[in-house]
């Protein structure tokens, strides 16, 4: 098949294109490289060879985007490409919207000139807001309270997906959601990593640490009503992930809207996070006690059934372990990252 990937210079959206890739399709990747990598780009080259094709620009611009379409003969979307930092988004919020909400009309509005009518879109469990204290894993049917812009853009393009397939003119759109927990890992072949940057992401910043890059890693707030007094949240190995989109690919109708959690429903706090990199380094990664960030939930893991009774996901890679160790095993064989 032939797809359109936006955002594949990035972290997920790179190892989505690779697992394309390594199934044989077409991937055209739309990127405007601000937070991406040409080595990513490189690397699904390197792979894909013709197969793979590198649109650069941005998702804002509807004209570009048709003439990616148009040329690649995209027959279906991954739409990875935004603005994803909370604190930022609080900060900078009309970039958001511009990026993560304007650009998703651009994307929709081109989708809809050039008849492309499936896509699959990155949401995110901040979506979801706080949840109540006490409560247990976080299901679809939980109410969408976003406490943040990155969210509220989140949301507002999920609603988007949820009324341009129910349109009533023209040929009918396909769209699933997938509302992500915590990302972890990278490609076990060692071909692509993570390299946010600024990161802000805690196991990157543990191996930063481990590595020389940093001197501590920040627990943000030691405090919290849990078993060791950290937060915790749900992490899913990148590539398991990446299996969802394939799944969702296949469940995409015609005019129905459907959105799934992908997590494994396992909570780590950031204390075993941390000793989990710790064994997996042989380095001691000095930690350092910070005040509670705004906004940060105690508790946030997902209810992730739905995914698999519907669309038969389990994850391959539960294990924190191998997430670190992949990672790990990246870092130390690109010390500048992609740079
Ligand atoms: N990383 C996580 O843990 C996580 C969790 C939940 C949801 N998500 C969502 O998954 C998606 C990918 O996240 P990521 O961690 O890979 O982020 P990333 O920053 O690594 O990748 C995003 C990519 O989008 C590109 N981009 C940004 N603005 C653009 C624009 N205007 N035009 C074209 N390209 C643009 C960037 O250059 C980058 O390559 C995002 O939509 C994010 O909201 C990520």
């Amino acid at each position: 098949m032939r797809f359109l990937v936006t955002g594949a210079a990035g972290y997920i959206g790179s190892h989505a294109a690779m697992r394309l890739l390594d199934e044989g399709h077409e991937v055209a990747v739309v990127d405007d490289l601000s937070r991406g990598h040409r080595g990513a780009i490189a690397a699904l080259a390197a792979t894909g060879g013709a197969r793979l094709s590198f649109h650069q620009g941005c998702v804002t611009d509807e004209a570009f985007l048709r003439r990616a379409l148009a040329s690649s003969r995209a027959e279906a979307i991954l739409h990875f490409a935004a603005l994803a930092y909370v604190g930022e988004s609080v900060e900078r919020p009309l970039d958001y919207y511009r990026t993560n909400v304007c650009g998703g009309i651009a994307l929709l509005r081109a989708m809809r000139a050039e008849g492309v009518r499936r896509i699959v879109f990155s949401s995110t469990c901040a979506t979801y807001g706080e949840p109540d204290p006490g409560s247990t894993g976080i299901a679809e049917t939980t109410p969408q309270a976003p406490v943040n812009p990155y969210g509220e853009t989140k949301l507002c393009m999920e609603r988007l997906l949820r009324a341009e397939c129910a349109a009533t003119e023209g040929a009918p759109l396909a769209a699933v959601a997938l509302r992500y927990f915590n990302v972890v890992g990278c490609d076990a072949r060692g071909r692509l990593g993570e390299d946010h940057r600024p990161e802000t992401h805690l196991v990157p910043i543990a191996l930063e640490v481990a590595a020389g890059r940093r001197s501590e890693v920040r627990i943000f707030g030691e405090d919290w009503p849990t078993s060791d007094r950290t937060c915790i949240r749900d992490y899913v190995h990148v590539e398991d992930l990446v299996e969802a989109h394939l799944l969702a690919l296949g469940a995409l109708e015609p005019g129905r809207f459907r959105a799934w959690n992908v997590g494994t429903g396992r909570g780590h706090s950031v204390r075993e996070v941390i000793d989990v990199c710790r064994r997996v380094t042989g380095h001691a990664i000095p930690a350092a006690t910070a005040p509670r960030r705004a906004g940060d939930p105690p508790v946030l893991f997902a209810d992730a059934r739905a995914i698999t009774r519907d669309l038969g996901f389990r994850p391959m890679k539960p294990a924190l372990e191998t997430a670190v160790a992949d990672l790990w095993r990246w870092m130390q064989a690109h010390p500048r990252g992609y740079a």
